[in-house]
């Protein structure tokens, strides 16, 4: 079989995480938004999938909350191989608009809540290394596909989803009207803050009380974590409390370890009336100086609110 120009430039390199010589050009090129180059996918890659995809399946059916396993179900995702963005877009854009849209690593944060705004789902194509299977910090295709868009065949959850990239968009809208540059960045600094701050213990590691009050996930975080969606549930080294706004903005993370704090809304109706209420908070000024700690924001981030375009 003759190679594509693609294998010809990358032979038989793989899209593993952290070792993908395709991802590294395009990012040195600065391209974020990429193709998915399916033909660079190792039969290890696959393999890592198969695995992944196999050993979580009855964590889910005993952890996952019933929108997510609905999801599953809707996107037919491949056990056996990798999946194809536009096979998943398929199935998935019909329901909510939303699609997922291949990149080539991190997203300054701006642009990542953005692209919800526009129901696009910034996707990471690599797969984990097929030796270390277990979390990584690193977001993978298995944590993105696997992990997040299940939840985004659900309307509500969609929803949400897009009020975080409003949100953001106004949080733009307030600082580019600051004058003052130093102010200007603090600002942005607190109020991304506090918004990542919120998204983390919520779209990646939140908990919801199911329907007879058993307590579900539906973090994505957990949701692709074969170790952690157990420990979520059953740990008693976990504090799980209801949600509460305040807290969570102000409470800083770990992205390195088990989490040791998480928060349980009682339905996406309450996610996306918690997101409405935090853009209510970010125009009152409540969100202007949040707690320091994690996570640090970096120049990119900051770049991409001063550089947003917001009419
Ligand atoms: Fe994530």
């Amino acid at each position: 079989m003759a190679l594509t120009q693609t294998q010809q430039f990358y032979p038989g390199m793989g899209l593993t995480t952290t070792k993908a010589p395709f991802i590294e050009v395009a990012r040195s090129r600065g391209e974020l938004y990429i193709e998915q180059p399916y033909e660079l996918y190792s039969e290890e890659n696959h393999e890592a999938w198969r695995r992944l995809y196999a050993r979580i399946q009855d964590r889910w059916q005993r952890y996952a909350t019933e929108k997510f396993l609905e999801g599953v179900s809707k996107l037919c995702l491949d056990p056996n191989r990798v999946p194809r963005l536009d096979d998943v877009n398929q199935f998935l854009a019909p329901l909510t608009g939303f699609k997922a849209k291949a990149v080539s690593g991190y997203v300054p944060a701006y642009i990542f809540f953005d692209c919800l705004r526009r129901r696009e789902f910034p996707t990471t194509i690599t797969v984990r290394d097929i030796n270390s299977l277990d979390y990584l910090p690193e977001p993978d295709i298995f944590h993105d596909i696997a992990g997040h868009v299940p939840m985004h065949t659900d309307k509500r959850f969609a929803d949400t989803l897009v009020r975080f990239g409003e949100a953001a968009h106004t949080a733009a809208r307030l600082v580019q009207e600051i004058k003052d540059p130093e102010l200007q960045v603090q600002r942005i600094i607190s109020i991304t803050r506090a918004l990542a701050r919120f998204f983390w213990f919520t779209i990646e590691f939140g908990l919801m009380r199911g329907r007879n009050g058993e307590l579900k996930v539906y973090g994505s975080g957990l949701l692709s974590s074969y170790g952690e969606i157990a420990h979520a549930i059953e740990s008693p080294e976990v504090q799980r409390y209801p949600i509460q706004l305040e807290w969570v903005i102000n409470q800083y993370f770990e992205i390195d370890h088990y989490q040791p704090l998480l928060f349980i809304v009682d339905s996406f109706d309450h996610l996306f009336d918690l997101v409405d209420q935090l853009e209510r908070w970010m125009l009152e000024g409540k969100l202007n100086n949040v707690a320091p700690g994690e996570p640090t924001m970096s120049e990119e981030d900051i770049r991409s609110f001063l550089e947003a375009v917001v009419d």
